[in-house]
């Protein structure tokens, strides 16, 4: 008998070394097994390609994982409007984002050159633009914000929606009240042209919108269907005043937590979305166009861009990054 509990304790001793001996390297390369729930935070609904982008990357990650990350995805501001959000990411509290530039501007104020109006020539240059050097030292200097840039996906071209006037030129936004985004550019430009700009955040905007409080906002086509805008606003000007750049990104804290195996499938993921997101919005845009125009809405389509191009060229002045700037026009 006293052979066997001497025998029996050596057992158990061995299985708790073993247990609490953990490998050092599979735990860094997260062969430990352990799991990881990852938050996606976005402002728009189900149906908008910023979460059926997610939603592609979190099916991918959590396949390729073997389900140790698994990512759940909140819209509609669930876990806050998009500059909260990203306040979230640098402070480690949200996961993964996808946001328009604008209010990201202010945590990393490079990102100011890409909410100049009419900056862009077109969709295409502003991809190429992207892609190129510019997006490069754009996600650098994200990361120093403790925010890591995974790709650059797109919101779409801005457009003006009134509830007083069709707009067809500058002087027709004399005096409007309008939501802008919490970007100073877009302030800059919207006082250049007459209006009377209000920066809010887009839950805000809402609540203004339906309650009066201001006559007019800019937004794409899609968040204007999906929103149903043209419940209250009777107008919209196709001035396409900003090619309006998404991002996709990841708090750098939950970079770092993450092992590295899993980190690499989060990133490849990661990396891909922006471009699918971007396919998805100009499918989407046409219809969307189409939706509002059969709920009652009145398009201005054939819109003289130049004199709204004119009355905002000295906001190109009030950028603090010029080089960025020269960079952007003289890759196009
Ligand atoms: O106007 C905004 O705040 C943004 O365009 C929106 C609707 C949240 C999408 O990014």
């Amino acid at each position: 008998m006293k052979k066997f509990m001497l025998m029996l304790v050596s057992f158990l001793l061995l299985m708790v070394v073993t247990a609490c001996g953990g490998n050092g390297d599979e735990e860094a390369s997260g062969e430990s097994g352990e799991t990881y729930t990852l938050q996606a935070g976005h402002s728009l609904p189900e149906d908008h390609p910023y979460h059926l982008g997610f939603l592609e990357m979190a099916k991918n990650v959590e396949e390729r994982t073997d389900g140790r990350v698994k990512i759940e995805v909140f819209p509609n501001s669930e876990i806050g409007a998009e500059r909260e959000l990203t306040e979230g990411m640098t402070l480690g509290t949200v996961d993964l984002v996808v946001s328009s530039t604008a209010p990201v501007t202010n945590f990393v104020p490079e990102l100011a050159v890409l909410d100049v109006p009419f900056i862009f020539n077109d969709r295409d240059s502003a991809v190429k633009v992207l892609e190129g050097d510019v997006g490069k030292t754009l996600f650098s200097k994200m990361e120093e914000e403790g925010i890591i840039g995974l790709s650059w996906g797109e919101n779409g071209y801005r457009h003006v929606t009134n509830s007083v006037r069709p707009i067809e030129k500058p002087a027709d936004l004399e005096g409007l009240k309008i939501r802008t985004q919490e970007n100073e550019i877009h302030l800059a430009a919207f006082e250049a042209l007459g209006a009377q700009p209000t920066p809010m955040a887009w839950t805000e905007a809402l609540t203004a919108l339906q309650q009066g409080v201001v006559d007019a906002q800019e937004n794409p086509a899609i968040v204007v269907d999906q929103f149903k805008l043209y419940e209250n606003q009777k107008y919209m000007t196709l001035t396409g005043h900003v090619y309006s750049v998404a991002v996709y990104m990841m708090s750098k804290q939950t970079y770092d937590k993450l092992p590295e195996d899993l980190r690499e499938i989060v990133m490849e993921e990661g990396k891909k979305v922006g471009a699918k997101e971007r396919e998805m919005i100009v499918e989407m845009e046409k219809e969307s166009l189409q939706t509002v125009k059969d709920e009652g809405m009145e398009i201005i389509e054939d819109v003289d861009t130049k004199p709204f191009q004119e009355a905002v060229k000295p906001v190109y002045e009030q950028i603090e990054h010029q080089d960025l700037l020269n960079q952007i026009l003289d890759a196009q």
